[in-house]
């Protein structure tokens, strides 16, 4: 069996979120989403959260060495320590050689990077249906995943919103940014023969269940 230190790879609206949080159940692992760290920091008024917002509103990366560092203070957390999913990180290559370094102080590595191939049509049609839980982050879609009761969160009961990077003019920016510089991340891990490609659609058993069957097929397990 592998320890599950696993990087969740995708454009926005690929499903990283959803596939994430369905790992993280099945195997008891932490999650680990910069883009939801960036956002309870703006909702909390941090400064971080306020440099942060600065460049997400316009569907921009916030800087290599800031996210890295925010990742580095969330990967000393004992709650990663039996294995994690990184969703959202690295998106560039000097997040991926930031990464190793990290993970080197820790004595920890990556064991696969899962990546989920989706084309444009389906993010766009993905994200703009997309709400998102103001309390936990569990990402709903008002279509393909509603929740059982219209606007309120089946794990938490939080309200749903719609985020403000979801705008189409963001969505575009997010996507351009995603082809030319975390794109590039697929042939660095393919390099070291850990990519996983992923389906990109989910089955009818639903994200648990398939995700349950990755973990399985590669010999993962939380330690
Ligand atoms: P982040 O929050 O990571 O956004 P993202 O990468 O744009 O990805 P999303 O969260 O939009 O999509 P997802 O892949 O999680 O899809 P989801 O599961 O929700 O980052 C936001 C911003 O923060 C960035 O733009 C950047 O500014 C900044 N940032 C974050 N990390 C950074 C970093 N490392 N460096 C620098 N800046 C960083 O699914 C989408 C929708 O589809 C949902 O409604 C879901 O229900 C639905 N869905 C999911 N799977 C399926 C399926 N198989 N079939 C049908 N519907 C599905
Ligand atoms: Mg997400």
């Amino acid at each position: 069996m592998k320890k599950a230190n696993l990087i969740m790879l995708g454009a926005p609206g690929s499903g990283k979120g959803t596939r994430a949080v369905a790992l993280c159940e099945v195997l008891g692992i932490a999650q680990v989403s910069t883009g939801d760290l960036f956002r309870n920091n703006i909702k909390e008024g941090t400064e971080l959260g306020k440099l942060a917002k600065s460049y997400i509103n316009k569907g921009e990366l916030v800087p290599d060495g800031v996210t890295a560092a925010m990742v580095k203070d969330r990967l000393s957390k004992p709650d990663t320590a039996g294995g994690f999913i990184l969703d959202g990180f690295p998106r560039t290559l000097a997040q991926a050689e930031m990464l190793d370094k990290i993970l080197a102080e820790l004595g920890e590595e990556i064991s696969y990077a899962l990546y989920l191939d989706v084309p444009d049509a389906e993010i766009i049609r993905r994200i703009s249906g997309r709400m998102i839980c103001s309390e936990c982050q569990a990402p709903y879609h008002r279509e393909f995943n509603p929740p059982k009761s219209e606007g309120i969160c089946d794990k938490c009961g939080g309200k749903l919103f719609t985020r403000d990077d979801d705008k189409p003019e963001t969505v575009k920016k997010r996507l351009e940014v995603f082809r030319s510089t975390t794109l590039p991340l697929a042939d660095f891990y393919g390099a070291r023969g850990i990519l996983v490609k992923i389906p990109p659609e989910l089955s009818e058993r639903g994200a648990a269940a398939d995700m349950r069957e990755v973990a399985e097929k590669l010999g993962l397990c939380a330690r």
